[in-house]
Order: structure tokens, then sequence, then C-alpha cells
């Protein structure tokens, strides 16, 4: 009896063990010039690995390819989220990539056991492949989304300002959940909307909102939206605009009730600010055609500014006013409004886009040209920056 039982219970474990699985992504972050990072998750601990091919004609198997590893101080590392960094990929390039994650069954001191291997292949008719940031690139288009909450019908709506084969880039502007408690609220509100249409080929940067510093998973942020700083304020250029974004940290003063003592974001604003003075003294920024900065609470509305906004605009203005910047984009107010700087401290346009709208900017040599969409797809404001 004793014998059948045993052979009945290594059975039913056999049968009921299940293959390692990939259920988030994998989605392109933090892409630049040179570099892309690719993030997915897996159902079970796992050791990984991204393999990535120049997109010219040959088959993804014609030779071996590189193979890049997620490492911390020269170890590859495992887990469930996994983040691998391709490096050395040449400006305006178009590359593919798999990536494949073997799965660690135990441990025992310095020994692993692994299980079976899972991958994703983004290649092929299916996956055209990505393309690096150009700097040299004439003309350029990108979309901005802000405010949207995890609001589904709008991140679908909005989205349709999105055009495969046109689109460069996406923003995401801040706010785009109310708060981060778990990742699946990151994923459902807006990052898989964001993978079904194209976030395996085209980037998303993700501007955190004040929102986004709220719940005792948002200080993963990182794990999930890496950046080429390796912070939440970084710069890329693209065509003939240098971005710079920002983050404005959180709307009210730090020792308020609602931060439960975690808030810091005077001092994070100022550490911003003392990097921002050797972003705007850069050649990059100094010779690019246009300078946009993308900031989730614009310094906007004088004496009715909360502390937030208000101590980013006396940190970061004075710095920006010295940049020769086009346009900063925000949200936050979910309204509309452009602000001339007659009407605020800056000495440039302020554009804010209101929650149920999108920004589409074409940029080429002539200016930057920004719709604001809405979700029928209707033309609400145009603006053209020279
Ligand atoms: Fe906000």
């Amino acid at each position: 009896m004793k014998k059948f039982l045993l052979i009945a219970a290594l059975f039913c474990g056999i049968y009921s063990a299940q293959a390692i699985k990939i259920i988030r992504g994998p989605y392109l972050q933090s892409v630049t010039d040179t570099e892309a990072t690719v993030v997915w998750v897996t159902d079970k601990e796992a050791i990984s690995w991204v393999e990535c091919a120049p997109v010219d004609g040959s088959n993804f198997y014609n030779v071996e390819r590189p193979k890049f590893y997620q490492t911390y101080l020269g170890k590859r590392v495992f887990g469930t989220v996994h983040q691998v960094k391709i490096k050395g990929l040449k400006p305006g390039h178009k590359y593919c990539y798999s990536v494949s994650s073997k799965e660690v069954l135990h441990t025992k001191r310095n020994r692993i056991h692994y299980g079976d291997v899972v991958t994703a292949r983004i290649y092929g008719r299916k996956y055209p492949g990505f393309y690096t940031l150009d700097p040299k690139k004439e003309s350029t288009q990108f979309i901005v989304l802000n405010d949207i909450h995890a609001k589904q019908e709008k991140m679908d709506a909005l989205l349709n300002t999105f055009k495969k084969g046109k689109t460069d880039m996406v923003f995401y502007n801040g706010d785009m959940v109310s708060h981060v408690p778990n990742v699946d609220i990151l994923f459902d509100g807006f990052v898989n909307a964001s993978i079904n249409l194209f976030a395996k080929q085209t980037p998303f940067y993700l501007v955190r909102g004040n929102h986004e510093t709220r719940g005792i998973f948002a200080t993963s942020f990182l794990d999930y939206f890496p950046t080429p700083t390796g912070k939440t304020y970084f710069t890329l250029k693209h065509g003939d605009v240098f971005f710079i974004i920002l983050d404005g940290g959180e709307d009210k003063p730090d020792s308020d009730l609602e931060y439960y003592e975690t808030a810091v974001y005077d001092q994070f604003r100022r550490e911003e600010a003392e990097w921002l003075k050797g972003v705007v003294e850069s050649e990059d920024c100094k010779n690019a055609k246009y300078r946009v900065v993308l900031m989730h609470m614009p310094p906007i509305g004088g004496k009715n500014m909360w502390h937030g906004p208000k101590y980013s605009g006396e940190l970061f203005l004075p710095i920006l006013n010295k940049a020769n910047i086009t346009v900063m984009l925000a949200g936050h107010t979910h309204r509309y409004s452009y602000n001339t700087p007659e009407t605020t401290d800056a000495n440039f346009p302020i554009l804010v886009n209101a929650h149920n709208t999108a920004l589409k900017a074409n940029v080429d040599s002539n200016g930057i040209k920004i719709d604001v969409i809405d979700m029928s797809g209707t033309i609400k404001h145009r603006h053209s920056f020279e």
C-alpha cells in the first residue's frame, strides 16, 4: 500500500509540475542610441539571458548571437523579475532579440540545480525589430499620455495615436496609476496594453508622477522601468531633440500625513537639481536643435501652487531658464493649458496635457508640431515650436 501511495504521489508530483512560464513581457525599456534593456517576469525563479542580432537580412540563427546577462558585481543573478541590458548597439540601427529564462529548481551551498528553459522570440515576421535612438534622424514622432490612473478605456482610445512604423517612442508623463500597492496594478493599468500594442518593439519611457510614488511597491519602480541613469531623471537624444526627463516627487510637503513619514522629496529634488546643472552644460544639450523637458507636475499657478511643483520650480527653473528650453510638457492638473513665459517663472512655454487627450509631436528641421488629440481622435489644439 505504502509503495502504491509513493508511486501515486510521485506521479501526481510529476503530473502537476508546471513548466516555467513568462507571465509578463518582454518589453523594451531605457532604449538609447547605444543600449536597450529588456524586462520580463517569470512565474518561477530563473537565471536569464538575452540574445540580440542586427536586422540585416541574415537569419537569427546564421551565427552565434551575443548573449547578455543580468549581473550584480560580476555575478549572474536569478529571480522572477528579469532586466537585461543590451550594450554596444549602433545609433539608428534595427535589432531583434530573444529572451530566455532557465528555472532554478533549488540551491544548496554554491550548487544550483536547473530545470526547463522558457524562451520568447522577438524576431521574424511578427516582430521585425526595434530601432535604437538616432541623434541624426531627420524627422521623428513621439506621443505623450499622462494621468491615465489605470483607466483602460482611456489607454485604448488614446493609444490610437500610436502609429506603427511612425511613432518612434512613447512617453507616459506620470500618474499612469493612482498608487502602487502591488505589481499587478502597474501591468493591468498600462504596461500590458503597451506590451500588446508596441512595447516589444518600441520603447516607452515612464516619467514618474506623484501617484507612482505611493504604495508599498513604489520602491520597485526601477525594477520594472529602468532608466539610463539608474534614477527617475535622465536624458535622451533622438533626432533634433534633447529630452530632459524630470521627477518632481510628491505634490504636498514631505511632512504631510498622507505620506506616513516616508517622503524625503525636498532632498531628492535638490540632488536632482545638482544633476540638472551638469545636464544643461553638456554638449549634447547645447548642440541639440530643440530641448524638450518632461515633468509630471507643472510649476504653474502662482500662489495656488502646492509645495511639490512650487519647490520643483524654484530649484529647476533657474537652471532650465539658462538652457534655451523649447517647451516643457506636463500633466497632473487633468486639464489642458498652454502657459506662456509671461504667465510663469519659466522663460519657455509649458504645455499641460489633460487626462483624456494625447500629445502627438512631429519633429523635423522646421520645428516641433504638437497636436493635442482627444479620445475620439479629434485634434483639439495645435502648437508649433521653432
Ligand atoms: Fe499628478
